[in-house]
């Protein structure tokens, strides 16, 4: 893709993520509709609207590229590009009208047998903060440019630790945040990936780690972490589009590999 083609699709992103961002100003404290829920999962209608509303105005720029969200895909699954969309990140803290959820939007062009992410865009209404990247390009913060800290000492560091939602990835967390807790400054589980990725490339946080997240809540934030400078190792797991994620500032992972296996 040309760059004035990744440009408009970085704008294109980041129209839809603001006007998803202003639906979730508007209903923030209101009643929210449920439409499934679990006992450490929640999906909300807005969910749903919210993707349509992406995918929408994603469409009229690039009538031709595929979707694959967390509300559902469309399109050709195996076509030349895709977006992923996730709609709202940090569901169930919006339900609860905790402020800390955003939307995430990324562009993949197919690389290998895969796809990589080449546009992510990452937006938090709440603090209206944008975060966005291309690839071999810096990555941005309300447009000024971000970097992953510096940190190398563990003792120093601050690490997002995310147990998804099963009860399986939850007994793969626990003895690893039992390990962890007392070596590190402090760890933070702030109920959004996408968020703790964009937290990792804006040197806020020093690492994220969970298990069992899916496509749409790391592709656009793996990408600005490594436009900033960081490290975003993740392996696909067994299930499609599930995966294991250790991101962080591109000095620590050997570190916390080492207090034992994710
Ligand atoms: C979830 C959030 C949460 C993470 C889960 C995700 P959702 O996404 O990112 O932090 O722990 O694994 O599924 O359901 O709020 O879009
Ligand atoms: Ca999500």
């Amino acid at each position: 893709m040309k760059s004035a083609e990744q440009k408009r699709a970085l704008n294109a992103s980041v129209e839809a993520a603001h006007a998803v961002g202003k639906l979730m100003r508007q209903n923030l404290r209101l009643t929210k509709k449920v439409d499934v829920q679990s006992q450490h999962d929640i999906k909300l209608e807005l969910d749903v609207r919210s993707q349509k509303l992406i995918e929408k105005r994603l469409a009229t720029e690039f009538p031709e590229i595929s979707v694959l969200g967390e509300e559902g895909s469309t399109g050709e699954q195996e076509s030349e590009y895709r977006w992923i969309i996730d709609p709202i990140d940090g569901t169930v803290n919006f339900s609860y009208t905790i402020p800390h959820a955003c939307v995430s939007i990324a562009l993949q062009q197919k690389k290998g047998n895969g796809y990589q992410t080449t546009v992510g865009v990452v937006y938090d209404p709440f603090t209206d903060e944008l975060w966005t990247a291309v690839r071999g390009q810096p990555a941005f913060l309300n447009k000024k440019k971000i970097e992953a800290s510096k940190r190398k000492s563990l003792d120093q560091c601050i690490v997002s630790v995310g147990f998804s939602k099963s009860k399986e990835t939850m007994d793969k967390m626990l003895p690893y945040f039992n390990s962890l807790l007392p070596r590190i400054r402090k760890v933070r589980m702030m109920g959004s990936a996408a968020m703790a990725l964009t937290y990792v490339a804006s040197g806020r946080f020093d690492a994220y780690i969970e298990t069992g997240v899916q496509l749409w809540d790391i592709a656009a934030g793996g990408l600005i972490v490594e436009c900033a400078g960081g490290e975003f190792w993740n392996q696909e797991l067994a299930t499609q589009h599930k995966f294991k994620v250790l991101a962080n500032n591109g000095l620590i992972r050997k570190q916390l590999e080492k207090i034992g296996p994710l």
